[in-house]
């Protein structure tokens, strides 16, 4: 099959995939879930057909590996996640997977010295469970064990929910790579923002991926009655949350490249005749350096706080965890540059404003990414798309950059 043939078919396979969805007519497919065992299937099949032995690790990870040469040496692993967001677009992790399946039928039965692992990482987006990157995290040895006591909105607990799905909690260590057993990894994405269409490139290199700070806060005021309660007596934890949500927009435009958003927010009793009592949301801070996200998420709890006490509404924070930027791995992304010239596309070297298994990845081994431009920069929205001379493209130098890494072998 000819390089634009596979391109072609990494689309159509976009399309059906998009079809396996917790949610009718919207795309959300959580892990685990119906949804991601009928996407299991598929991949299966595919990376089957392209003479891929294909196993699902114990963290729900589904991995094709494609034999190299050399019997003993480490494998080359590709790979991007195959959950989404509530209402996602078709591209958003899946495309990586794809075309890391379309890179092994495009060797064509040329074997390199090296074994390739294809990797459909199980959960990125960390809705769920309110915890992101839980494939990387096991497969790179670093899953907290405490994580498995998470519950999802509706209680059931992160290990009862493997268990459904035909897992065993207490063997996810063993999801972990041995770090001699690897020696890179690199990850095809879509940007997610609109830099490389805003230039008009196909293509970036990406040099950094930035650290992120995701929290669950709460205001705890008080319920009453909305016809009896007079206003300067309320304490209105949403009145709270809506003067926080403000202030963060408001401090987030105030400081260069910070990002905050308040994503997620839960109002209770919820009834349009009670004063809200009690709400629940989220805060997710984004920077590429690390002191400036923690020094403005030190801030911004500041701020809850001190709106909490001038409406007499308590203010908790309940949950916090942190991802620090992580640089790219400098000679496996000096490669992946290279190949992208060598190509003929003009590229962008960026930074990723998106988290990604990539981060996480990086602690296991050195990794790299390619960015596949976003048409306006759409992304965590049934309207994100692709172009496919770009998906093209990126097949292109995602096989190239496999010659360079044979190359040096
Ligand atoms: C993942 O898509 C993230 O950046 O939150
Ligand atoms: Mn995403
Ligand atoms: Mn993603």
């Amino acid at each position: 099959m000819s390089l634009s043939a596979l391109a072609g078919e990494v689309l159509k396979r976009c399309d059906l995939l998009a079809t396996y969805s917790e949610e009718p007519g919207k795309i959300t497919r959580r892990f685990p879930s119906v949804a991601m065992r009928q996407v299991h299937a598929c991949l299966t099949g595919w990376m089957e057909s392209a003479d891929m032995s294909v196993r699902m690790d114990p963290a729900g990870n589904l991995i094709g590996h494609k034999k190299g040469t050399q019997l003993f040496s480490p494998d080359f692993l590709i790979g991007s996640h195959l959950d989404t967001v509530p209402d996602a677009g078709k591209y958003d992790g899946i495309l990586g997977v794809l075309l890391g399946v379309a890179v092994v039928k495009a060797l064509d039965g040329r074997r390199l010295p090296f074994g390739l692992d294809i990797i459909g990482f199980c959960e990125e987006e960390g809705i769920r469970f309110r915890a992101p990157y839980l494939g990387s995290l096991a497969l790179s040895g670093r899953f907290d064990p405490r994580l498995l006591e998470r519950t999802d909105p509706a209680g059931v607990s992160l290990a009862d929910a493997l268990r459904d799905f035909g897992l065993d909690p207490s063997r996810l260590g063993e999801a972990a790579y041995p770090a001699k057993k690897v020696f890179g990894y690199l990850e095809t994405h879509i940007e997610q923002g609109p830099v490389l269409d805003t230039r008009n490139l196909r293509l970036g290199v990406v040099e950094a991926i930035v650290g992120q700070t995701r929290l669950w806060l709460r205001f705890e005021g008080k319920a009453g009655h909305a016809g009896t309660l007079p206003m300067e007596l309320r304490q209105d934890a949403l009145a709270a949350a809506a003067e926080f949500v403000l202030t963060v927009e408001q401090h987030a435009r105030s400081v260069d490249g910070l990002r905050a958003t308040v994503g997620s927010m839960a109002v209770a009793p919820g009834a349009v005749n009670v004063v809200p009592g009690s709400i629940r949301l989220s805060l997710d801070v984004r920077h590429r350096q690390d002191e400036i996200r923690e020094e403005a998420t030190a801030a911004l709890l500041g701020q809850a706080a001190g709106i909490g006490r001038r409406r007499g509404v308590e203010f908790h924070a309940d949950q916090s965890e942190s991802f620090q930027a992580v640089p790219t791995d400098a000679r496996l992304t000096g490669l992946l540059a290279a190949a992208v010239e060598a190509t003929g596309h003009p590229f962008l070297r960026m930074v990723s404003g998106a988290g990604h298994d990539a981060a996480v990845m990086a602690a296991l081994t050195p990794t790299t990414m390619l960015f596949v431009r976003s048409p306006g920069g759409i992304s965590h929205h049934p309207d994100e798309a692709v172009r496919a001379d770009d998906v093209l493209a990126a097949l292109e130098v995602m096989v190239a950059f496999l010659d360079k890494v044979s190359g040096e072998w």
